[in-house]
């Protein structure tokens, strides 16, 4: 297998704690993982070198959070909302009405695009979710698609109660057989537990359901109001909770304490995330997620973009590493960090082997992503500019300047 050197880093932030941010560094890429790390001036030979003329660079993104399945467009009613209405769950069923219509091609098609368009953006690991077909045929297509085309998928069949089927049985249905319809093509089960979507009982059902099918959990929660899924997701082990706009005491706390053993050290893989969606939080004018509370509460943050046509339409993660910088309150390295490794922490992918009885990822891959360390997966992003703040420095500016995933360039 040959080797590729990769020069003329400038500023390498590795998220890594024994090398953190390396001037004038280096990196080897072979067999699809990061084989060496440094300063150049130490740096091995190798097959095949190239360099990045002075730029910035860092881990490929992870995208933890989004709804790339759908058809339907809802500008209108985004429209709306900036001149004053309230975002609504409700407005759910009209892309799925548009995605139920779709047929497989166009459906794939609008989802490989999407795909694309991450990847130029400098995500290198990817999570979708079901969630916009809400019946078991339509679900389970969606799965499929999703599992053909990105890295993780959750099914979200607990999106929200189909226009005119009732609450119970619906529950009951993605408990039951659309659950089992969907989960060969998952390894997440979601549940929107909200006013207006699933009441906690409900999603609790949902949650235990996956759990007992052999998924992991993760949680829509505490996005519209004060609620319970901050709470029913730390209880059940949730790998992550996702929104965290309106959080009590309580829950920092318990979001702080997840995850924690035997004097308060915390246990790699068994916490719950909290993932904040800066894009989403300024598309439905919504108070932004506390992130830097809950970095001091203890708590592990992820950021994700939350792409979806209804509250969250765009996969610019380098947009929302900066808005969480010029927004949330954090540091330029609390941002990068939540954006890569907290990523990969909230689908439980940091780790080199997957924890026995977890469903494989649909990309097949077992390399821990999140860092550039060596033995992680080769996903890099060069940034054209010297350093990483830039980010937030020039909001919305094409700063992507190159992308390898597994070591293949991509971008
Ligand atoms: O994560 N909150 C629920 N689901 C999506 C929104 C979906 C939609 O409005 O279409 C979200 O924001």
């Amino acid at each position: 297998m040959s080797s590729l050197l990769l020069t003329g880093i400038a500023e390498l932030t590795t998220v890594e704690e024994s090398t953190g941010v390396l001037r004038d560094a280096a990196v080897v890429v072979e067999d699809g993982r990061f084989a060496w790390v440094g300063r150049a001036q130490d740096a091995p030979a190798a097959d095949d070198a190239r360099d990045l003329g002075g730029r910035a660079a860092l881990p490929g993104w992870v995208d933890s959070h989004s709804h790339l399945v759908f058809d339907g467009d809802r500008s209108a009613e985004f429209e709306a909302r900036m001149a004053g209405r309230d975002y609504a769950a409700g407005g759910i069923q009209v892309t799925t009405d548009a995605t139920r219509a779709a047929d497989d091609a166009g459906l794939a098609s609008l989802l490989a695009q999407r795909v694309r368009a991450a990847s130029a953006g400098g995500t290198t690991y990817l999570e979708t979710k079901t969630g916009y077909g809400l019946t078991v045929p339509d679900e389970a297509r969606s799965a499929a698609l999703a599992a053909a085309a990105v890295d993780e998928v959750t099914f979200l069949g607990a999106h929200l109660v189909p226009t005119g089927a009732d609450p119970e049985q619906y529950t009951q249905l993605v408990c039951g057989d659309m659950l089992e319809a969907v989960a060969p093509h998952a390894r997440w089960i979601d549940v929107f537990c909200e006013r207006g979507a699933f009441t906690p009982a409900q999603s609790r059902r949902v949650l235990e359901a996956g759990r007992a099918a052999g998924l992991g959990l993760r949680v829509h929660g505490n996005q519209l109001g004060p609620g319970a899924g901050v709470d029913l997701a730390v209880e059940l082990g949730a790998a992550s909770v996702d929104h965290v706009n309106h959080l009590s005491d309580e829950d920092l706390a318990r979001l702080g304490a997840s995850g924690t053993g035997a004097g308060g050290v915390k246990v790699e893989g068994t916490e719950t995330v909290a993932t904040v969606l800066p894009a989403c939080d300024l598309s439905t004018r919504a108070p932004l997620a506390p992130a830097k509370r809950l970095l001091q509460a203890g708590a592990t943050i992820a950021i994700a973009s939350n792409c979806n046509p209804g509250t969250s339409y765009t996969s610019s993660m380098n947009f929302c590493v900066g808005t969480a910088v010029l927004q949330m309150g954090l540091s330029l390295a609390e941002a990068i960090e939540a954006a890569t490794l907290g990523g990969a922490r909230a689908l439980r992918a940091d780790r080199e082997s997957l924890a026995a009885g977890t469903r494989p990822r649909a990309s097949g891959s077992e390399a821990p992503i999140g860092r550039i360390a060596v033995g992680h997966r080769a996903d890099l992003h060069v940034l054209d500019a010297p350093a990483a703040i830039h980010l937030a420095y020039r909001p919305g500016m094409p700063l992507t300047h190159a992308v390898w995933r597994a070591g293949e360039r991509v971008a």
